[in-house]
């Protein structure tokens, strides 16, 4: 299976043919990732200063600005704050009007998450196994419980060179499933229930966000799996977009610097096929109620 699915739409803003939006959708819920080639997120001149990992505090990976305009986890002085807010607003704006145009049916249940900005270079940073994003993974958090619900992110690369992000893209969930699934242990009795009494969770995990954690911890401690398994890498030009569920995709981002990201959640009832979803997936392989 071809894994990236080519629109070459070159406008954030639609309205876009009935034709690119029923493929949009099928290739999405299969667990393609829709690359939009045409697509750059374009920096204004002063906006260019912000090109700079000196811009991250360091503790994070990411500066990222919540939905309410909140910035976290920059090192900017005042001025560079706000056109640093400013732009990251922008290219928020865009991405909800890409994804409300391509996806009208999504409209009512699409909630806007976080937007991240990724300004320092992946290859060779150092993190714990299940921190490395450099291995393949489905998302999954342990601090936010989705109880079903999607993970859609949008990606723009905006490095002023010629540098691409690049990214392995691996195989569809169900095979990654039918093979991890029979090695995550269960969580520790309680366990979901102490978290949240103790404010480590916002809200109460459910057995669908032990499950995917469990997936994404097995599959990027396990090197067998990582060595062996089928991957596509894809370099991912300076200009270009692209989106997918990455609760689904199996994916790994290897290099690249400056990256903007817009993450969206979404209720599976929205979705055109919710039978693909991952707790459609896992319930049927466990022939239980997850959420
Ligand atoms: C990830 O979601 O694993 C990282 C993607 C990226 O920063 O390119
Ligand atoms: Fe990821």
């Amino acid at each position: 299976m071809d894994v990236l699915e080519t629109l070459d739409i070159a406008s954030w803003r639609g309205p876009f043919g009935a034709a690119v939006r029923q493929d949009a959708i099928a290739a999405l819920e299969r667990g393609r990732v829709l690359f939009f080639p045409h697509l750059p997120f374009v920096l204004r001149d002063a906006e260019r200063s912000l090109l700079t990992p000196e811009l991250s505090s360091g503790r994070a990976k990411n500066i990222s600005l919540d939905p309410s305009g909140r910035l976290k986890h920059d090192a900017a002085a005042k001025d560079q704050q706000i056109l640093l807010q400013a732009m990251m607003q922008r290219f928020a704006a865009d991405a909800v009007a890409l994804v409300g145009g391509l996806f009208p049916a999504y409209a009512a249940k699409l909630e806007r998450a976080r937007t991240s900005y990724r300004p320092v270079e992946i290859a060779g940073r150092k993190y714990s196994a299940t921190k490395d994003d450099t291995r393949l993974h489905v998302d999954a958090f342990p601090t936010r419980p989705m109880r079903g619900r999607r993970i859609l992110r949008l990606f723009s690369n905006i490095h002023p060179g010629a540098l691409p992000r690049v990214w392995n893209v691996g195989e569809p969930f169900a095979d990654m499933a039918a093979k991890i699934l029979p090695r995550v242990k269960p969580p520790m009795p309680l366990a979901a229930w102490l978290r949240a009494a103790t404010w480590q969770t916002r809200g109460l995990r459910s057995r669908y966000d032990d499950l995917m954690l469990g997936l994404h911890d097995t599959a990027k401690l396990d090197m067998d799996y990582q060595r062996a398994t089928p991957k596509n890498e894809i370099a991912f030009a300076p200009g270009t977009t692209w989106l997918c569920y990455t609760d689904q995709v199996m994916h790994a981002a290897l290099s690249g610097q400056f990256v903007l990201e817009q993450t969206f959640h979404l209720d599976i009832d929205a979705m055109a096929e919710p039978a693909r979803a991952p707790i459609g997936v896992l319930e049927k392989m466990t022939g239980r109620a997850l959420a």
